[in-house]
């Protein structure tokens, strides 16, 4: 199969994933829209259908709560194969949705595609409101400077070995019975863990326990971690708000000066044991064990840093094929199972955007050449073993589609 063949087969998964306004991750395990997931797909249907791109971006603010949040899944039509569903959520917000966010990555994809392709009137409409999410951030998950996340799903890279030290005070009584619907659609061994499905819960219920009060789920929820991954793209997001701000008039002072504070905070993340920036628990002060991709996105936020970037530059060369989600030496490393160890084309994509900025233009090549060996092989997967490989998760993957079409496949990404 050529290149040219595998970009019409991303193009198909895109318009096959479309469900009219909004793109579900793939049929079966995730069949509403995500947000993050939708922000890398509006940047791949960038690369065949301008008017597409922005309709995905207006499609996911449109769920925006009144308080700024936009939530981390939007339930516009109702589907029996996910657990939890918009019940359990009980958000009372039309249409539907989680009680949660998930990283702002909206507005670095929003400006790429409005450099790709134009459409300024649609990124005027768009910027109060992405505006208004970053102050959400600022405002209900901020802890030390820090952005902060109250549940793991929160993170985006869900049983990450980040999340470990504040998932082990998570008290799970009361959650009473449930049934996953994940292990029917993937293999088991790829997914959480039962201990982390029941936590997960316990943080869902607290949240529609309070009505989903978030400065309540901040203050005294079960579970709240400074998160590097959302800091620095947060930072990044920031700055790329107030560069949209100039290029629409507008004054971007706002953004550009929480990217320096957050910028500013980031000793409280620094780990001395690892000598690189890590997840923190907000609540006991304990650092997560191992370098993962959360410091990698470092990178993406342009924070230089000598002593992390040797660890980084170690973890990378462990693995044959991208940035790992964990370092294969920490014990928790597992090749194959979400975000404890495989690499997902996503996250590559999001470090190369830094890697370019940079001007470091030999990694991002590397980068690029090993997430584009990973999807000619494997194909449109949700993420791939980083040693040997092997396609895992969800197969007919939007955002892998994306990144392909978008960066992967591209020299001039
Ligand atoms: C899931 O259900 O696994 C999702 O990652 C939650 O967003």
């Amino acid at each position: 199969m050529t290149d040219t063949d595998l970009d019409a087969m991303a193009r198909d998964i895109l318009t096959a994933n479309d469900r009219g306004g909004y793109t579900i991750p793939t049929a079966g395990l995730y069949p509403f829209q995500w947000n993050w997931d939708s922000a890398f797909a509006a940047w791949g249907f960038s690369t065949f259908d301008a008017d597409r791109a922005w309709t995905e971006l207006e499609t996911l603010f449109s769920a925006q709560w009144p308080g700024g949040m936009v939530p981390h899944i939007i339930f516009h039509k109702p589907d029996d194969g996910y657990f939890p569903g918009p019940d359990v959520w009980a958000s009372g917000t039309m249409p539907a949705t989680s009680g949660i966010s998930q990283p702002p990555v909206a507005a670095i994809l929003a400006r790429l595609i409005h450099d790709r392709v134009g459409g300024t009137v649609r990124l005027r409409a768009l910027y109060p409101k992405l505006l208004a999410w970053h102050r959400w951030w600022r405002e209900s998950r901020m802890a030390h400077g820090i952005a902060c996340i109250a549940h793991p799903w929160e993170s985006g890279r869900d049983n990450c070995p980040d999340w470990d030290p504040g998932m082990a005070n998570v008290d799970t009584t009361g959650i009473g019975p449930y049934q996953r619907r994940d292990t029917g659609h993937v293999d088991a061994a790829m997914r959480p863990g039962k201990e982390d499905y029941d936590r997960y819960l316990a943080m869902v219920k607290f949240g529609r326990d309070c009505g989903w009060d978030q400065a309540k789920i901040r203050d005294d929820g079960p579970f709240l971690m400074g998160d590097p991954a959302i800091t620095f793209i947060l930072i990044r997001a920031n700055r790329d708000l107030a560069a949209i701000a100039e290029d629409l008039g507008e004054d971007g002072a706002e953004p550009a000066a929480w990217a320096d504070e957050m910028e500013a905070a980031l000793p409280w993340l620094w780990s001395d044991e690892l000598q690189a920036y890590a997840a923190r628990d907000v609540r006991t002060g304990t650092f997560a064990s191992a370098i993962s991709s959360g410091a990698a996105l470092g990178l993406l936020a342009g924070v230089e840093n000598a002593q992390m970037e040797e660890k980084l530059a170690a973890m990378w060369d462990r693995v044959r094929y991208g940035i790992p989600s964990n370092d294969p030496a920490a014990p928790s490393f597992e090749p194959r199972r979400y975000w404890r160890g495989p690499t997902w084309p996503v996250v590559n994509a999001l470090i190369a955007v830094g890697l370019t900025s940079a001007g470091r233009h030999a990694d991002e090549a590397r980068l690029r050449r090993e997430t584009a060996e990973l999807i000619r092989t494997g194909g449109f997967f949700e993420y791939f073993d980083p040693m040997d490989g092997t396609a895992c998760g969800g197969d007919k993957f939007t955002w892998t589609a994306a990144i392909w079409l978008a960066w992967a496949n591209r020299e001039d990404a």
